[in-house]
């Protein structure tokens, strides 16, 4: 259904898709994809000890104010992550500000954080419980005088209604927020975070998403943070920055962050020299350029114990987690394994 009904779908702009893909999913238009092969023994884990169906997860950006994330998991999605969500509302950069490359199935987007505010979506989520397990990913204002701040008020916020909550750090939207890959910064950053949670009596996990457009120098020093500050989870990548000279697409020299098929491969790399330095100490959650079984298998074997998408639902559509399900199921049953969980890090 979804392959006859992309090329009406890819007439419109981008962002005004993606809303009315919103839509559908809020009042359930979407009737004929619903999850197949529920408990199926290869896909099962735990993330933050809560039992997972499956380690596929939508990534943040797609559900930015936490309208559908049940939706998501009739879908079939193991993990919903919502957001970025910032303390006050903002509208973000101004339209068009997504771009869809079809012919190299990426896109490019400079949104900026583009969100109703914490206030609104706590209200929200408190009147839906979720289903599924649920993060919230948090970020400061784009005008904000400090950003640590706004990092702990959502924090506060949302530390007893999420499963777990990501630390964005990587948006390349939000002028200079990557300088929070800086050491020191960061060590500040997590080190104010981690004694809130203490103060709260909180066991929350938490997840810090980075950049992909980091060296190894940096990747070093960023484990050497995540570790001393006992971070559970870290999620290999946001979009990227990267030089698009390889891609077709005429709009590929569009500001913003580049998602999709073009940073697979890279995100992949990453995930392969996290996974090498920390060795099973913090868990990977991998995400860039997932599509099908494939993808996602490669992403396991590079060391993510699970994976997110987004960009690849916009090109596949909304029966996607079926389709790697499927498709992974066979690399797997080749590989003769019991559980998924066997091959990560065997590259
Ligand atoms: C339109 C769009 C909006 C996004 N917004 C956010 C966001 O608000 N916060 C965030 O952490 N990542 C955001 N992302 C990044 C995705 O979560 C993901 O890290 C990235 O797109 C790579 O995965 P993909 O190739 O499967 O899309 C966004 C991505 C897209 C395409």
């Amino acid at each position: 259904m979804f392959s006859n009904l992309r090329s009406l779908i890819f007439k419109l702009d981008p962002e005004t898709a993606h809303n009315l893909a919103i839509k559908s999913l809020k009042f359930n238009l979407i009737p004929n994809v619903l999850e197949k092969d529920r408990n199926n023994p290869l896909f099962k884990s735990k993330l933050f000890n809560i039992d997972l169906e499956n380690p596929i997860g939508m990534a943040a950006g797609f559900d930015k104010n936490a309208e559908v994330y049940n939706s998501l998991f009739k879908l079939g999605f193991g993990f919903v992550e919502v957001g970025t969500i910032t303390p006050f509302r903002q509208y973000g950069n101004p339209k068009p500000r997504v771009f869809r490359l079809v012919e190299d199935e990426a896109l490019i987007n400079r949104l900026g954080f583009n969100n109703l505010g914490s206030k609104n979506v706590l209200d929200r989520i408190k009147s839906n419980k979720q289903i599924g397990l649920l993060g919230i990913n948090i970020g400061p204002n784009k005008d904000s005088v400090n950003r640590l701040k706004d990092y702990l008020d959502c924090f506060k916020t949302f530390q007893d209604v999420a499963d777990y909550i990501t630390i964005n750090i990587s948006s390349p939207n939000t002028e200079d927020l990557r300088s929070f890959h800086d050491q020191t910064k960061l060590n500040e950053l997590l080190n104010t975070i981690n004694k809130e949670k203490q103060n709260l009596g909180s066991k929350i996990p938490i997840a810090v998403k980075v950049s992909p457009d980091i060296n190894n120098r940096e990747i070093k020093k960023i484990t050497e943070v995540l570790l001393s500050n006992s971070i559970e989870f870290v999620i290999v990548s946001n979009s990227s920055d990267s030089t698009r000279d390889s891609l077709n697409n005429i709009q590929k020299y569009q500001k913003g962050g580049l998602s999709g098929k073009p940073i697979e491969a890279k995100s992949t790399k990453l995930i392969n020299e996290f996974y090498k330095i920390l060795d099973g100490r913090i868990k990977i959650i991998g995400c860039g350029g997932v599509d099908s079984g494939k993808s996602a298998y490669e992403k396991f074997l590079a060391g993510a114990n699970y994976v997110q998408l987004y960009t690849g639902m916009v090109f596949k559509g909304p029966n996607i987690v079926n389709m790697i399900k499927k498709e992974l199921k066979e690399l797997l049953i080749k590989d003769g394994v019991k559980n998924f969980t066997e091959i990560i890090g065997n590259k």
